[in-house]
């Protein structure tokens, strides 16, 4: 692998899925692989599990890592080509990113979307820009429209709960849930992206106006009824996110979209996290053993590290 920008990177996923599960048994089985390597990662919006988790994976495979937060602690950055930077924008991509190719040997971004301009949100400015320019490996940690990292921690906690189960074919339900704030597409985008590539049985549900980008939807079930929706599902999986038509509009606060025990029947639950609390899903759920956002959350150290250990030894997977 020579990046990780989105999950078409993976040429192999069984096998990528196969050596986080190895390094969920044995963790430090590669631990000189990073040895004298770099790890940067830059961050434009807040994280708390890719932060840690990332961090844990490089470590675990002997890398050194370097934290640069950049929307608080570095130059204000400048993004377009031609302008005249006259403004509080004092650092150019261009320069900022071969600067930081030159003390890291993989860098990992993340950068939210603006959700005010589908079409440059689209573009993933950000992520291509460092790509680009950086002459390093680069590592996607949630840019505008991909959150790959998560969506694979999400297929590992599905496989493996399937294995435990002994559940063959499962239904999944994507479900959108009420939240106040807008938020972006790259956590759904990349789990539908993910069930697809995996050929599970999968169902999104959502109110009027909230289709996803009918690109990565193309063949998926789709039941505005929740309800019905979550018939017989064995996997539960609740997450807000704003329209992409009225692109980066709240559309719904919709209280009754929340997950509740009743909804949830014997099904698993499953969230990327943060998640409010009795907004997005009920206490009920989250504290019962149905949940496996914990289990997710850790899963995200593993599937961090097959990517790495994938790009730092050029794995074919
Ligand atoms: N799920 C996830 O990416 O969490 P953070 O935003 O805390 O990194």
């Amino acid at each position: 692998m020579k990046q990780f920008h989105d999950l078409n990177d993976i040429t192999e996923i069984d096998l990528l899925l196969d050596r986080a599960r190895s390094f969920k048994r044995d963790p430090f089985q590669k631990e000189s692989l990073g040895k004298h390597k770099t790890l940067g990662m830059l961050f434009f919006n807040a994280s708390l599990r890719t932060r840690m988790s990332t961090q844990k994976a490089a470590r675990n495979l002997g890398m050194d890592v370097m934290v640069l937060n950049l929307d608080s602690d570095s130059w204000k950055m400048e993004f377009e080509d031609g302008t005249r930077m006259h403004t509080d924008k004092a650092e150019h991509i261009r320069e900022a990113a071969a600067v930081i190719g030159q003390y890291a040997d993989l860098l990992a971004i993340r950068a939210f979307p603006t959700l005010s301009d589908r079409e440059a949100d689209r573009a993933e400015k950000i992520l291509k820009g460092f790509a680009a320019y950086a002459g390093v490996p680069v590592i996607n940690m949630e840019s505008a429209t991909a959150h790959p990292l998560q969506a694979l921690a999400d297929a590992l906690t599905i496989t493996d709960t399937m294995e435990q189960l002994k559940t063959k074919k499962p239904k999944i339900v994507l479900s959108w849930a009420p939240h106040p704030k807008a938020l972006p597409h790259a956590v759904p985008n990349s789990f539908v992206k993910m069930m697809k590539q995996l050929e599970m049985d999968l169902t999104i549900t959502h109110p009027e106006g909230y289709d996803l980008d009918p690109g990565i939807t193309a063949g998926v079930t789709i039941n505005k009824n929740q309800d019905e929706a979550l018939e017989q599902a064995d996997f539960v999986y609740a997450k807000n996110w704003s329209s992409y038509r009225d692109y980066g509009k709240v559309l719904s606060t919709d209280a009754s979209w929340m997950i509740t025990k009743e909804k949830l029947g014997n099904a698993r639950f499953m969230h990327c996290l943060p998640v409010r609390r009795n907004v997005v899903v009920e206490d009920a759920v989250l504290d019962s053993d149905q949940s496996l956002v914990i289990e997710q959350a850790g899963n995200r150290t593993w599937v961090a590290q097959a990517v790495l250990e994938a790009i730092l030894g050029r794995g074919e997977w």
